[in-house]
């Protein structure tokens, strides 16, 4: 694993959208599952730009979304889908056919996972799995606890992640479960970078990096994963 930390979020999110643009550049058919929340937006509005401005075809790429709050879906305000499509897929103007996303509004929320892990055995391997971590350490939402050799799983959320989860939203919204990637998919992906960024999530980013190795702090798995990234800012 390998550790950048860059002055600033604008530092961070410039290398992360170059770092993604380049991956692209070398495999236009690249298979990417992108985090959504606060941290990547930037990187993405700076990716569509370049697709904007001609530097950069996505067309043949495949986006997989990571997680989803469960009842939740891409017009819902606040949403993970939402951001995603906010920042990257509609200014990019990602067709729908490349996008795999997590429909968890879906009666039966087992075989929405097992359509999800089906999809990303069919690639092969992800290219690049992007992620972020939460003020408990999770990543996607694996929550504390969660064993690291889960796949695709809907999760009961931890009390912090409803808490700081109300920062997506408009107005007090009740979250109780997400559908989620899982931490195997993790240390399968080709390549994975974790962005975090800010004085808040420093310290967790520390404990998960420099700490013992345990399911209690999911982001702690990085420190296994040989291929892994973490390109970090204090601000
Ligand atoms: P954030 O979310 O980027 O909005 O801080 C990160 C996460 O919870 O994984």
């Amino acid at each position: 694993m390998q550790q950048r930390t860059f002055p600033d979020h604008a530092a961070l999110s410039h290398h992360t959208a170059d770092y993604i643009a380049d991956l692209v550049r070398q495999k236009p058919d690249a298979v990417l599952c992108l985090a959504s929340g606060d941290t990547p937006s930037e990187t993405f509005r700076i990716l569509a730009a370049m697709v904007q401005a001609g530097q950069l075809d996505l067309s043949q790429c495949r986006f997989i979304g990571l997680d989803e709050w469960v009842g939740f879906g891409p017009t819902d305000e606040g949403s993970c889908g939402y951001l995603v499509y906010r920042d990257l897929f509609t200014p990019a103007s990602i067709r729908p056919e490349q996008i795999t996303y997590f429909d968890a509004k879906a009666a039966d929320l087992q075989a929405e996972c097992a359509r999800v892990d089906a999809a990303i055995a069919d690639f092969g391997k992800l290219d690049l799995l992007l992620v972020g971590i939460g003020m408990n350490g999770h990543i996607a939402l694996n929550e504390p606890g969660t064993p690291f050799t889960l796949r695709c799983h809907v999760v009961q959320l931890a009390q912090s992640t409803i808490d700081v989860g109300q920062k997506y939203f408009t107005k007090p919204t009740p979250l109780s479960q997400g559908i989620t990637l899982g931490l195997q998919h993790l240390t399968e992906a080709r390549d994975v970078v974790l962005m975090a960024s800010g004085a808040r999530k420093a310290a967790i980013v520390h404990e998960a990096l420099h700490g013992p190795i345990t399911e209690q702090l999911p982001a702690s798995i990085m420190q296994t994963v040989e291929q892994g990234k973490v390109f970090d800012s204090k601000i």
